[in-house]
């Protein structure tokens, strides 16, 4: 038994998976929508669920590091992150062991990608389960990803036959995905930053320009409804106002303050909660106030620039 998570609700999950059906899974990055990453069938009901494009691999998600070997070839570079940062919000693109996850999930690609979550809910279901379960950001393909149990709900509950709520996302923002295949590339920067895996590795090249090494990095993405601004000094009538750190008297009446204190791991933690919410006040636009891109800035700059539509 972990401390705080409800069993039953774990022995539901793993056996919602073994028949092949799909889960709500809380992260400490974002919900996943889960599935048997062996099961072709299971897979395919995800990439629907999501709307997502099949040529877009799923991260594999496993208990422990023992599990990960038996699915992906591991360096030392690997090796090394691994003993680093999980369990933890980093995803290690690897050459794939065949037999392992289906190649429906990987995309058809020989690499796959792999990541030991830590929030307790998901431990106690992938150790329950015992294979490796792909997990996308439960939101449908394209909208923000879901960083509370109600918004996970909303996104793909209905194609969920279990579904658990772990409460809120501490991060709120999705794992840093980093391949090894050559020189480590950075695909997708995340809530473990640049500067934390160089330390480990050193120096992390660009993704390619090849879409198809590094699929996730589309043309909008995580959008909400309203057209996003960025780097706006203040809101245009009509427009919604996502804030960033200490402000003038009054200055942010009726806004969303990512953060008041200045703090970036407190402004990616908000960051999808706060689209959403400006969102649903159905705005002509949300104007969004410059945010450093220094540390986890990194993170959340390439998210907002993928919500207003630019290619990172
Ligand atoms: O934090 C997270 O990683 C969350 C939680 C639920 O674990 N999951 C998540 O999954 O963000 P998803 O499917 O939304 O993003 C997976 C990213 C995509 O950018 C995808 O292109 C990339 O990982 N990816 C997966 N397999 C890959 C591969 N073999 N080569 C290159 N990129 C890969
Ligand atoms: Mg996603």
């Amino acid at each position: 038994m972990i401390s705080g998570v409800d069993q039953h609700a774990v022995e539901r999950a793993a056996a919602a998976l073994r028949v092949g059906d799909l889960v709500l899974m809380p992260t400490e990055t974002v919900y996943g929508l889960a599935a048997d990453a062996a099961d072709p069938r299971a897979v395919a009901r995800v990439y629907a669920a999501k709307g997502r494009p099949a040529f877009n691999p799923l991260i594999a998600h496993v208990a422990d590091v023992g599990a990960a070997t038996r699915i992906a070839r591991f360096d030392d570079r690997a090796a090394r992150l691994a003993e680093r940062f999980w369990p933890g919000p980093l995803t290690l693109v690897l050459p794939a062991i065949d037999g392992g996850v289906c190649d429906l999930a990987r995309a058809g690609l020989d690499t796959v990608a792999v990541r030991v979550p830590a929030h307790p809910a998901a431990r106690a279901l992938l150790s329950a389960f015992g294979g490796p379960v792909v997990a996308p950001s439960a939101n449908r393909s394209g909208r923000p990803s879901p960083t509370t149990f109600d918004d996970a709900l909303e996104e793909t509950g209905s194609a969920a036959a279990a579904a658990m709520d772990g409460g809120p996302c501490e991060v709120g923002l999705e794992s840093t995905v980093v391949a090894l295949l050559d020189a480590p590339r950075l695909l997708r920067p995340g809530a473990v930053t640049r500067a934390q895996i160089e330390a480990v590795i050193g120096p992390l090249l660009e993704a390619e320009a090849d879409a198809r090494r590094s699929p996730g990095r589309l043309t909008r993405h995580y959008a909400p409804n309203a057209p996003v601004r960025l780097h706006a000094a203040a809101p245009l009538p009509g427009e919604a106002w996502l804030t960033f750190g200490p402000q003038g008297p009054g200055q942010d009446a009726g806004a969303w303050n990512l953060s008041p204190a200045g703090d970036l791991t407190e402004a990616a933690a908000n960051l999808f909660a706060f689209l959403r919410a400006a969102d649903r006040t159905n705005p002509t636009g949300i104007a969004v106030a410059p945010i450093p891109e220094a540390g986890l800035g990194e993170a959340i700059n390439d998210r907002l620039r993928r919500a207003a539509g630019f290619v990172g």
